[in-house]
């Protein structure tokens, strides 16, 4: 049968084919140009952890910025209220023709085996060169796919890059401790990766002072002074010490010894762990632990226990940094190297210096006393930070926290990667070698957790200690399983 179509309706039918295609091209350039593709919530709010920051937290943000700058276009907002500054992460424009530009200039494709950017395509001009960023496994194939990146957290054995081609190199970025992910502690798994970015100082890409805003951070004027305290101490009937814990008997076990310090000290406890003081309603939600308000409800303490979840050499946290920038002394437990990170050799309370609990409660309640001994784990304050290695982390790093205008760590660690490759592509035209990268146990490095010598916590059940020895085999077992399979299809 003969179709007529008059030239009203064919121009009518044109005119829907291009609108179509607009309405497609610009489908796809949004698509690509926002973060509209991550596969789980997971990994969404995994990165927007690390590289987000919200405007209540601005005046502890590195970088100033006017209110009228906050909704400027280059503020990316994650979700509600969460910002980043994507400007700054050495993204090239434009984004949509990213593929062609690579293709054209036989970049580097880089690939996110855990989709943790959920950018199906970016370029970044890194120091030494360009690489293409992707999250589509498609290329997987390609040949230009040289590395292939890991968020830790995500890392699943039965879900790898396999056979791993000679070509793939495998970068592992990992900021949590074993709490998160048991198999990292093995030197089996460690040596797949040939580059790591942890919190271990002998990892090829630190982030140790993850947490550290910035030095001004640290050195800010305590919330309240000595007397203030100690005056909110007596008319509000507060404990000396705080405690806000809601991750209950983690790896390093401090609940048990806090349980055993609260025999000899009193402590008020706000968080779900050993709990015995309510929050305002206001402050009730860990979205909140970083802003003002919580910041000077809990600046009235003394002192803050600031316990990691797990005990690894450079695992520091928030716990710890927060407590600085309060100006109430921290009673530290977690990295075993701590002295290399505080602001001086005497602003914080270490609780392995002390043979028990009581000796250490003995110790607080010394310090709590006398307002010039109190004072004297303030100094740093006024003096400023005395501690090279935590000066040299941090004016070295280049990268920020929470910062508008230098790169997230995530962008850090793709541009180091992609670095390592240009400048070993670049060996090979000159007919050398390239170098060789590979990982080690102490990229990580955290050692079998331990359990405290004390009665259980009443309430809560053993196993939810003893669960962390049992991950602990499981993953050891895990570890030289998976190293074999890895190997035995290394083509
Ligand atoms: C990659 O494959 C393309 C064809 O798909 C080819 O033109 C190119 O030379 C290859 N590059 C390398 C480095 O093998
Ligand atoms: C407080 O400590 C300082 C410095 O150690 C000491 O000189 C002072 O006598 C102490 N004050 C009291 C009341 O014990
Ligand atoms: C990367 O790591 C793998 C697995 O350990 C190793 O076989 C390979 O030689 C490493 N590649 C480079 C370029 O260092
Ligand atoms: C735990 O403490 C008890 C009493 O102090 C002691 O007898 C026992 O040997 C200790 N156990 C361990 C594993 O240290």
């Amino acid at each position: 049968m003969k179709v007529i179509l008059s030239t009203r309706l064919k121009n009518i039918f044109l005119i829907i084919i291009t609108l179509s295609a607009i309405v497609y091209l610009y489908l796809q350039w949004s698509f690509q140009s926002q973060l509209s593709l991550f596969e789980s919530d997971d990994l969404k709010s995994n990165y927007i952890k690390d590289i987000g920051f919200t405007v209540e937290e601005e005046y502890d943000v590195d970088g100033q910025v006017a209110d009228s700058e906050k909704t400027d276009d280059k503020f990316t907002e994650l979700e509600d209220g969460i910002y980043h500054n994507f400007e700054v992460d050495r993204v090239i424009s434009p984004v949509f023709e990213a593929r062609q530009y690579a293709d054209k200039n036989n970049l580097p494709f880089i690939l996110w085996w855990t989709p943790f950017t959920g950018e199906k395509g970016k370029l970044k001009k890194c120091f030494i060169g360009e690489c293409y960023f992707t999250i589509d496994r498609q290329l997987y194939n390609h040949n230009a796919t040289m590395a292939l990146l890991f968020y830790g957290s995500n890392f699943n054995g039965n879900d790898l890059p396999l056979p791993r081609k000679k070509l793939h190199e495998w970068g592992l970025l990992h900021e949590e401790s074993p709490k998160n992910q048991a198999l990292f502690m093995f030197q089996d798994i460690m040596e797949l990766f040939n580059y790591t970015s942890t919190f271990k100082q002998q990892s090829s890409y630190p982030i140790s002072t993850q947490y550290i805003v910035s030095e001004s951070y640290l050195l800010k004027p305590s919330v309240y002074t000595v007397s203030e305290k100690n005056w909110m101490k007596e008319t509000l009937d507060l404990a000396s010490i705080a405690y806000i814990q809601t991750g209950c008997n983690p790896p390093s076990d401090r609940d048990a010894y806090v349980q055993e310090l609260m025999k000899y000290i009193r402590v008020d406890s706000y968080g779900k762990c050993l709990h015995n003081k309510d929050l305002p309603v206001e402050l009730n939600s860990p979205s909140k632990m970083n802003s003002k308000a919580f910041i000077e409800f809990i600046g009235k303490y003394k002192f803050v226990l600031s316990f990691e979840n797990a005990i690894c050499n450079d695992y520091i946290t928030e716990k710890l940094f927060r407590t600085f920038n309060m100006g109430s002394i921290p009673i530290y437990k977690g990295a075993p190297n701590i002295r290399d990170w505080l602001p001086d050799d005497h602003s914080a309370i270490i609780v392995d210096d002390f043979n028990s609990p009581k000796d250490l409660a003995d110790y607080i309640n010394f310090v709590d006393s006398n307002s010039t001994v109190y004072e004297q784990y303030l100094e740093y304050k006024t003096i400023g930070l005395r501690n090279p290695i935590l000066n040299k982390a941090l004016s070295e790093r280049q990268w920020g926290v929470k910062s508008f205008y230098r790169m997230s760590y995530v962008t850090g660690f793709e541009c180091y990667v992609c670095d390592q490759i240009h400048s070993n592509l670049k060996l090979m035209q000159e007919g050398k070698l390239p170098i060789k990268h590979q990982a080690t146990f102490e990229h990580y490095g955290c050692p079998k957790p331990e359990k405290y010598n004390y009665s259980d916590i009443p309430g809560a059940f053993d196993w939810e200690r003893n669960i962390w020895l049992w991950e602990y085999e499981k993953a050891k077992k895990n570890s030289v399983l998976l190293k074999e399979k890895v190997y035995s299809t290394l083509e």
